[in-house]
Formats: C-alpha cells, structure tokens, sequence
C-alpha cells in the first residue's frame, strides 16, 4: 500500500476577511479554521505532513500543540502553486501520494478524502481533484470539460468569460497527486493570469498536455468544500458547524429547545435526556451527565456536570466540576477550580472560586467562596463573604461538616472551622473555631426612641 503524504496550504493573508489575524487563525466551533483540516487530515496517517505558513507564520504554529507536522515559510505569497512548490524538499523520499489541502475549509471530512484517494489509485491518475456543484458558484474555480465530458482544466473566476462562470462544478481546492508529477508541474505553471500569481490549479493543464491522466471526484455533499474567503462566510460556516453538531447531539437523545441559540464546540460531551434551553454555550472538554437540566444563558468552559444536574437560568462555570443532583443559580458564577458534590445547591448571586464544597451543604444567596473547602450539609447563610486576600497573597478557608454560617458573617482567611461549629449572624472570624462551638462577636445594640420623627423635623427646619 503506498503511503499518503499532506500539503496544507495555510499562508495567505485572506484579504477579504479585512482582518489583522491570518485567516486560517480564525475559528469555527471554537478551533481555528486549519485545525480542523488538519486533525482530518492526521486521520489518513499520513507519513509527512508540511504545512505553509506565511501570513502570521509564529502565531499560527503556536494555534498547533503536536510535533507530527514540518513548518514551511512561504515568504512571498506568490498563490497556490508556489506554496505547494516550497514543499518540495520535505518529499525528497517520499515514494507515495501527496494530498493538498486547503486551510481555509474546514469541513471536509475523511470520508471524502479516502474516497479521492482511492479513486487516484484506482485511475492510475497523474493527479485527481475533488470538485462540487454549487448553485452559487461565484468565487471558485471553474472545472471546464469538453463535449465528451472529460475535464481540460480549470479557470479563476476573475479569469472567466461569462459562459464559464455559468459552469456550477467547481475545484473544491482538494488534490491528490504523484510526487514526481506534482513539483515536475508545478514547476512549469506561470503567472499569466489577472491577479500574476502561480495557480495550483494549472497544473491540471500541465498535466493533460503531457498526455497525463487527470480523474476528478464529485463530493456527496457540497458543503463539506465550503471555503472560507469572507467574515459571512464565517459565520455561515460558524452556523452550518453548529447545525452539524446539534443534530448529532439530538441523535444521541439530547433535547435542543432552541437549536439555533445552542452553541456547542467540537471537544464536548452530552448525555442522553439532557434537556438544553437556549443561548447555551457549551465549550472546550466540557463534559455534561445525563438528564441534565440547562434552562438556558449557560456559559460553559472546560465544566464536568454529573448526571441530573440542574443549572438554572444564567450561570457560567469554568473549569468546574458539579457532582450529580446538584442545583446551580439562577446567575451564579463558577470560577476555575469549583469541584462541587452531588445535591449541592449554588443560588443567586453566588461565586465560588479553588473552592471544594461536600455533599448536600448549601449557599443559596449573595456568597462569595474563594479559596475554600467546606464538609458537607453545611449551609452558608445569605451574604457571607470568605475574605481570601489581603492585597498581598491569598489563603485558605476550611469549613467542616454540618456547619451552620449565619447571613453576613466574614470569614477572613487562613482560618478553619471544624464539625458542627455555629456561626451567628454578621459575625466577623478571625479565628479558629473548635468543633461544635457558637462563635459571635460582641456588639451591643442599642436604642434611640422617637430618633426618626426628630431627624424629620430637624430637616424640615433646615430647609426652610
Ligand atoms: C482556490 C483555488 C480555486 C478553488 C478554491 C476552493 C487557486 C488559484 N484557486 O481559490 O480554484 O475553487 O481555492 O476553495 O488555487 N495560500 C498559500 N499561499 C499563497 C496563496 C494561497 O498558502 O501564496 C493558501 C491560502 O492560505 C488558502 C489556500 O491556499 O488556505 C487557498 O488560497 P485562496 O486564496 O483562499 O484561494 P481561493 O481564491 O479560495
Ligand atoms: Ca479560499
């Protein structure tokens, strides 16, 4: 079996996007455009991966955490075919068929690809392509064929007359080809054309004239070449992903109440009867239990939900793990490091932070846990307040099992309670408190009689 080798054309500016940020960095479903070329094309196992880079060289290898691919700067970028050529070297021994790829679609899949290689091989072809019908054709290369249907080359659309941007079949920009064919063609196209850059696509030319079999593939699905040129297109594309991974989730017997609000990236997890309402932003490795409730203004990163958990409406979590059962907001923020146990409950206006909290204890309103581990059935009144910092470093709080806080107490750390301590209301701790102790502060309170009838007066005095 001859082996497979991949080009993936990453160093163009996309100077349609009208952006700063190279376009193969912009992403969809949460991950770079060229990415998800990639790992689709790291699917193949490929023996050598290159990948051209010009446009924002550093910042795109850094987009990429695996060592299995070769870097190749394309100072210039002279178009498609030269950036193809400056591969030339990496495939020096390379006896196989090289597969090139764009960075700019993201939606191709393995399929696909296996299926174009498979007919190349098939063929005996010099080189084949991927090609699509397109209702709107408008941007692509035109796959041109003569009476007998046989294909004899392709043309730009800005170098088409208008019958040729008539043609609906277009170059899906995917191609795979002998090595020696490959750079032994690319090496004699020119930039004789309206933008004077090296087109990849000439090749087909090349080849046909030195009698070379040429076999294109039509793609099942036409979606999957969607090429990304334009911030619309983005997010056309953004959409088309999102619906892709909706329906995959409502497959596996989530409910969507409103798929179109419901964004979940690539890396996620879901179980089954989980029921998700809208604006929902499901992120990174988050993983969600099943029978899950998510009424809906979810904002979730890298969160781990056991099953049956409930999220009410308008919550964020990050970096967070919630044990089955448990109860979160409505408007409650998780930040990193939250590890909650089943049938916690986390109410309004509750942020908890590095905070690790046990089985069944509670804190229902106005709270901040930062830095913290409570046991369980604990219950933390309304309005307390872990003071953590000082301005110069942070401490830990420990709160043991069955503890009671009253509203607005401080706890300022480093401090401990232990078992079953009671804290009375508005208290300030500065100190340990030993297992099944009442901790208050002494405050007297005192009573002026009539005190508000007196001020009245004396305001009304004033003001006259
Ligand atoms: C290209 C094809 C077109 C096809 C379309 C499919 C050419 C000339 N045209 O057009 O026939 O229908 O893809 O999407 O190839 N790149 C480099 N270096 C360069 C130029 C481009 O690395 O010097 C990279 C880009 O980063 C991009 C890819 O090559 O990832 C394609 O380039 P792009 O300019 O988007 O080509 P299209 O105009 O879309
Ligand atoms: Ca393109």
């Amino acid at each position: 079996m001859k082996e497979i080798g991949i080009i993936l054309l990453a160093a163009g500016q996309g100077k349609r996007m009208k952006s700063s940020l190279p376009k193969v960095l912009h992403s969809v479903g949460g991950r770079p455009l060229f990415l998800h070329v990639l790992a689709t094309a790291q699917s193949l196992r490929p023996r050598h991966v290159a990948i051209v880079i010009g446009h924002g060289a550093q910042a795109v290898k850094q987009a990429y955490r695996g060592d299995d691919a070769v870097w190749i700067v394309q100072e210039q970028q002279l178009g498609t075919a030269h950036a193809a050529l400056c591969t030339k070297n990496c495939f020096r021994d390379f006896d196989g068929d090289i597969l090139i790829l764009s960075g700019d679609a993201p939606l191709i899949s393995r399929r696909t690809l296996s299926a174009l290689v498979d007919a190349h091989r098939q063929h005996k072809a010099a080189l084949t392509l991927l090609t699509a019908s397109l209702n709107k054709p408008a941007g692509y290369g035109r796959i041109l064929r003569d009476g007998r249907g046989e294909i004899t080359g392709i043309v730009e659309e800005r170098d088409a007359t208008e019958a040729q941007k008539e043609i609906e079949e277009v170059n899906a920009g995917v191609y795979v080809a002998s090595r020696q064919f490959l750079f032994a063609a690319l090496e004699r196209v020119t930039n004789n054309n309206d933008q004077r850059e090296y087109y990849l696509p000439d090749a087909v030319a090349i080849g046909l004239g030195q009698g070379k079999r040429i076999a294109t593939v039509k793609v099942d699905d036409a979606r999957e070449v969607m090429g990304i040129n334009t911030r619309e297109e983005l997010a056309q594309m953004e959409k088309t992903f999102q619906e892709r991974i909706n329906r995959k989730w409502m497959e596996e017997g989530v409910t969507l109440k409103d798929p179109a609000t419901t964004y979940i990236e690539e890396g996620v997890i879901i179980g089954k009867d989980t029921v998700i309402g809208p604006n929902t932003h499901l992120r990174g490795n988050t993983v969600i239990g099943q029978r899950c409730q998510i009424d809906g203004s979810a904002y979730l990163t890298d969160a781990r939900l056991g099953d049956a958990v409930h999220l009410k409406f308008s919550v964020v979590l990050t970096s967070s793990h919630v044990a089955h059962g448990a109860i979160i907001g409505p408007f409650a923020h998780l930040r990193p490091g939250s590890s909650l146990g089943s049938n916690v409950h986390i109410g309004n206006f509750v942020e908890t932070k590095e905070a690790t909290i046990g089985e069944g204890t509670k804190a229902n309103h106005l709270t901040y846990l930062g830095d913290v581990t409570i046991g369980r059935d604990t219950n933390i009144g309304a309005g307390t307040i872990i003071c953590n910092y000082d301005g110069f470093k942070k401490y830990r709080t420990k709160i043991g099992d069955r503890v009671q806080v009253g509203s607005d107490s401080t706890l300022v750390a480093p401090i401990s309670l232990g078992d079953d301590v009671y804290v009375a209301t508005a208290t300030t701790i500065r100190h340990d408190v030993p297992s099944g102790a009442l901790a208050f502060n002494e405050r007297q309170e005192r009573l002026r009689e009539g005190w508000t009838q007196q001020k009245r007066e004396k305001m009304k005095g004033s003001k006259e």
